[in-house]
């Protein structure tokens, strides 16, 4: 079966709902049971058995059900958020005394949880370069946990996912990657040898900025393990957010072909600019990771960088961006609407990674939203023009 098709049909039973073509939103706390018998049978397994909406929830299992099929993995768990998902599965994947290796280009916050709270219960983190395609010189006898995240974030450094897994796998450690700019329509990580896959869902897979979304998949050990410690740090995904996220999920195909026609028509114009540097998309055939990213990856989202020529003042950069009409300047991605940053160097992790790639201060993030591609050009197009040195 396609992946649209999976997408719309994957999961549903119209007949345990009355028919009803969408499933019902189940707001339930809890589930109550006929008879003493039944309520300990459920649970004895609360997930495979609605119980306690912590555990399971059908609105949720829907969405879970899709996703799982569309990242080719036994099972789903939908978090709150990303981050939830993140910290699940890391807490899922590492115990005290344990090391973990982590990409240098990896989300900030994902690298904040490592410093502030793992350091703080006895795991130990080290940083690896994303182009590396042997950690031989990082890894120890106790490293249990390869993380990856490709591409990176800010940089868009491609990894080599099948050379780093498998040497994680000989060495005994679980691999997991953040798939959230790809999406399981351009790559597949656990097909490429990755144990545990997580999202932030809150971007291209709800697609609409209207709601936070963590989704978390694997199978056998790991899933039984990740289930349990997702549940006991409690950060459960609510019915109505599930509801929302089943809805974004169904255009999910459509919304990303534009996204990578889009991304790449507006990065392509960028790149023939005068005033333009680089610009880190790696859907660009001289992007120094596409090569590899092809042998990966099957499409591009929109998400990119662009660094222009490092002539300007804060100030005058500040006014480029806030001279942008269409594009609005706030975090968060994979929404309908164009959003762009400036990548600049007060956070001191956004600025190791920024030296480690060589990205100037003149950077900016894009992401490229559902709007017409000509009036978003015109719309930088306008804003370039306002780039220059005053007087
Ligand atoms: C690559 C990446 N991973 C994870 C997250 C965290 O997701 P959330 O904001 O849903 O917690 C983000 C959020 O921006 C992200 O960009």
């Amino acid at each position: 079966m396609q992946t649209q098709t999976r997408i719309l049909h994957e999961g549903d039973d119209r007949s345990a709902q009355h028919g009803a073509v969408n499933p019902p939103v189940y707001y339930a706390s809890t589930f109550v049971f006929p008879t003493v018998q039944a309520y300990y049978e459920a649970g004895a397994d609360p997930f495979q058995h609605y119980f306690y909406s912590r555990d399971r929830n059908p609105t949720v299992r829907a969405l879970e059900d899709k996703l799982a099929a569309l990242e080719g993995a036994e099972g789903c768990i939908c978090s709150a958020s990303g981050m939830g998902a993140i910290t699940a599965a890391i807490f899922a994947a590492v115990k005290a005394g344990d090391h973990a290796l982590v990409v240098d280009t990896c989300y900030g916050p994902t690298r904040r949880f490592m410093e502030r709270m793992l350091a703080g219960l006895g795991v130990q983190t080290t940083y690896y370069p994303p182009d590396a395609t042997d950690l031989g010189p990082w890894l120890q006898p106790n490293t249990r946990l390869v993380y990856l995240e490709s591409p990176g974030s800010l940089s868009f450094h491609i990894q080599d996912f099948p050379a780093l897994t498998a040497q994680a796998r000989r060495h005994g450690a679980v691999t997991i990657a953040d798939n959230s700019w790809a999406t399981p329509l351009f790559l597949q990580p656990h097909r490429l040898g990755v144990d545990i896959v997580v999202h932030s869902g809150t971007k291209y897979i709800a697609g609409h900025s209207d709601l936070l979304l963590g989704v978390l998949t694997t199978g056998g050990e790991h899933l039984r393990r990740a289930r349990e410690v997702s549940v006991m740090l409690g950060a459960t995904l609510g019915p109505a957010e599930a509801y929302l996220a089943l809805r974004g999920l169904r255009t999910l195909p459509v919304r990303m072909a534009q996204h990578q026609a889009s991304g790449l028509a507006v990065a392509r114009w960028l790149q023939a600019h005068p005033k333009v540097r680089r610009v880190l998309h790696p859907g660009l055939p001289d992007f120094p990771g596409h090569a590899l990213a092809q042998t990966q990856f099957s499409g591009w989202s929109s998400l990119f960088s662009v660094e222009l020529q490092a002539s300007l003042s804060p100030e005058q950069r500040h006014r480029f961006v806030e001279s942008l009409k269409l594009f609005s300047i706030g975090v968060s991605w994979g929404g309908y609407e164009s959003l762009i940053i400036p990548i600049e160097s007060h956070d001191p992790v956004v600025a190791a990674a920024r030296a480690r790639v060589g990205l100037n201060n003149d950077c900016y993030r894009l992401c490229i939203g559902l709007e017409d591609t000509g009036d978003l050009i015109a719309d930088l197009a306008q804003a370039l023009d306002g780039y220059q040195v005053e007087g």
